[in-house]
């Protein structure tokens, strides 16, 4: 017994110093002789202690419990995942009507399950072999210009024209075409056939000669522009079935329909590129290099969080409209990168190393499969839902992890 007193000697101590313990106090003979009100006492102070030290603790090692306040609404945080980072907002849509070509900007437009509206329903073929043609292959793709147009009606709302030039070219050199055709106007115009895209077949409606005279003079050899015929072309690679669980139709993207970047990364290449290089490179490159469809604002100090990404949500807010459009989607694997970002996409030149040199330094950050061998830059996305979209919309990050792996890993096991 009296050993165990003795253990609570120093608690004793503390608290006659504090005044709440004096000798003529009714606790000190409860303290004295009780020692299972010690004991008690001893365990409150312990707990108490333990729990600030465990907070503290916490806070630094990211295990901090989240406050209510901070929850949003279908959020999914999972022990050991990467921290979701707060919401941002949407800085730019870019639509790219026809594959490899330069793109057009919009404040506003529909997202589809196949993608923005209007992106990438084009390319050119060479009509020796009705192969697509891409900025890999001939990087003066990026000269010719997309630019969307009212047509001669102004009552038709269906006439808006996609207006196709050469960058510095000629008035002469310009078409315009419908950007939204109707089948009488594709039978009338367009011839449907195979096209082969990334080694795979699928069918297209090739432009009639008449419209493609202006492009075979620039290419210095024949090709025809293919808008997207009504055979389901899906969604590659991680957007596959058997990755994603879910075949979806696409036009002539690479590998999925959705591409997503971060402003505070390209601003983090173009800070690492002029440490590097200082003014010899010229301008900082432009977010169009990398064609994403949507930009985000992102932290400056927090680039290439957006590798994380499992599940986002955009939402569009139109008081114009009184309505909301909340749109989730699937950020399914990070965009492995070839050399096109090297192109300018005003002059068409190829840089010989950068930003390529520099990209595999710091963003070789995926290891699945050919992802291994080339950096990685922006998030590929599936939307679950269709809706509109503007800029200025909220970006939400839902759920967050550490286990992407290009063209290996499936969704569901991520
Ligand atoms: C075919 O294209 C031409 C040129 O754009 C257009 O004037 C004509 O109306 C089109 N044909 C049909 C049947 O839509």
């Amino acid at each position: 017994m009296d050993s165990i007193k003795s253990l609570f000697a120093p608690v004793r101590t503390v608290l006659e110093k504090l005044g709440i313990l004096s000798p003529q106090n009714l606790w000190n003979d409860i303290l004295q002789q009780h020692w299972r009100v010690n004991a008690v006492l001893l365990i409150i102070i312990t707990a108490l202690f333990g729990w600030i030290i465990m907070l503290t603790l916490a806070r630094y090692i990211d295990l901090a419990p989240v406050k209510p306040s901070d929850l949003l609404d279908g959020v999914v945080s999972k022990p050991g995942s990467p921290p979701i980072p707060p919401p941002t907002e949407i800085v730019s849509l870019r639509v790219y009507p026809i594959k490899s070509c330069r793109g057009v900007e919009l404040q506003s437009t529909r997202m589809r399950r196949t993608g923005l509206t209007l992106d990438r329903n084009w390319m050119f073929v060479t009509t020796s072999d009705y192969k697509f043609m891409t900025i890999r292959g001939d990087s003066s793709m990026t000269l010719i210009d997309t630019a969307l147009v009212e047509g001669d009606d102004p009552k038709d709302p269906s006439n808006q024209q996609l207006e196709i030039s050469i960058h510095g070219g000629s008035p002469d050199d310009r078409i315009r075409i419908p950007a939204f055709p109707t089948q009488e106007w594709l039978k009338a115009n367009t011839t449907l056939r195979p096209v082969e895209i990334w080694e795979q077949e699928t069918d297209g409606y090739v432009y009639a000669e008449k419209f493609n005279t202006v492009f075979s003079d620039f290419f210095r050899k024949e090709v025809a522009l293919v808008y997207k015929g009504p055979t389901k072309r899906l969604n590659r690679i991680n957007g596959q079935k058997d990755m994603y669980g879910e075949d979806i139709a696409t036009n002539f993207p690479d590998v999925v329909s959705l591409q997503i970047a971060n402003e505070a990364s390209i601003t983090d290449l173009n800070r690492r590129l002029r440490e590097k290089h200082g003014e010899e490179l010229g301008a900082a490159l432009t977010i169009e290099r990398f064609r994403p469809n949507i930009i985000i604002r992102g932290r400056e100090d927090h680039p290439w969080e957006e590798d994380t990404w499992k599940r986002i949500r955009i939402t569009t807010t139109l008081p114009s409209e009184n309505a909301i459009y909340k749109i989730e989607l699937d950020s399914i694997a990070r965009c492995a990168r070839c050399q096109v970002p090297n192109v300018n996409p005003d002059t068409a030149e190829k840089h010989a190393k950068e930003p390529w040199d520099e990209l595999m330094k710091f963003r070789r950050v995926d290891s699945g499969g050919p992802a291994k061998f080339k950096p990685c830059f922006g998030m590929l996305c599936i939307p679950r839902r269709e809706g509109k979209i503007a800029v200025g919309a909220k970006l939400e990050v839902l759920e967050t992890t550490a286990n992407h792996l290009y063209s290996v890993r499936k969704f569901a096991d991520l």
